[in-house]
């Protein structure tokens, strides 16, 4: 069956996840820009589930990656960022559930809002196989009995998504980060319009290099 990511068209993703009362595109936003200043300039990055390239603008590293299943995000996140970043980016169509899939050698990973559709196993034998300095993601905190996805009037298009998605448990991602070798230095906690959070975690390598 083919991945349901690959049926959503990117402007309903977008319209759904910039609605006011979702505003989860502005806050990835507001985040990626903070994110990309955890390394020096002149370090590299790669953006797992890059989508249309939602928080790029904020970057200055030498290089980043921008990963997804989807070409037409890809396509469209190309086009953005053509004559602003385009020396510096480079998009890679990958299905990161694929054994056969390999990470860029970068200093910084980023994956907002991806672990909850590939699970943390995968996620951890693809950070230890690339071994970046540092790792920063996002989850969804989930709180009570709120839908995952959130109502809009884009939401129906979006249920497929819902469908695949799983909750990732902040204690047993850490569990399996510290296994692999990283430590948790930052949870940061961000409140949505409707009620929800998004949890920004970001780990870093224990190997001295
Ligand atoms: C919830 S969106 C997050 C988008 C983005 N990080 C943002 O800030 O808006 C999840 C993204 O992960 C991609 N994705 C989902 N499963 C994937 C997989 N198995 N391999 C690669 N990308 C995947 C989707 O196509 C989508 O662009």
């Amino acid at each position: 069956m083919e991945n349901p990511w690959k049926q959503v068209p990117l402007s309903s993703y977008e319209l759904h996840m910039s609605q006011k009362n979702v505003a989860q595109l502005q806050i990835l936003n507001k985040i990626m820009e903070k994110q990309f200043k955890v390394c020096a300039k002149s370090s590299d990055a790669a953006v797992l589930g890059v989508a249309g390239g939602n928080g790029l603008e904020h970057c200055h590293l030498k290089k980043v990656y921008g990963i997804d299943i989807n070409p037409q995000y890809l396509q469209a996140c190309a086009a953005r960022f053509q004559g602003s970043l385009d020396s510096q980016l480079e998009l890679w169509e990958m299905d990161l559930r694929e054994p056969f899939a390999k990470l860029p050698k970068v200093d910084l990973v980023l994956a907002n809002l991806l672990v909850e559709y590939i699970g943390i196993e995968i996620f951890c034998e693809k950070i230890a196989e690339a071994l970046p300095k540092h790792v920063s993601c996002v989850i969804q905190k989930v709180t009570g009995d709120l839908d995952f996805v959130s109502r809009s009037p884009y939401q129906d298009q979006l249920q497929p998504i819902g469908r695949l998605h799983s909750d990732i448990d902040k204690a047993k991602l850490t569990l399996k980060m510290r296994e692999i070798g990283y430590s948790l230095v930052l949870s940061e906690i961000w409140a949505l319009p409707d009620g929800k959070q998004l949890l920004r975690l970001d780990y870093q390598s224990n190997m001295k290099i």
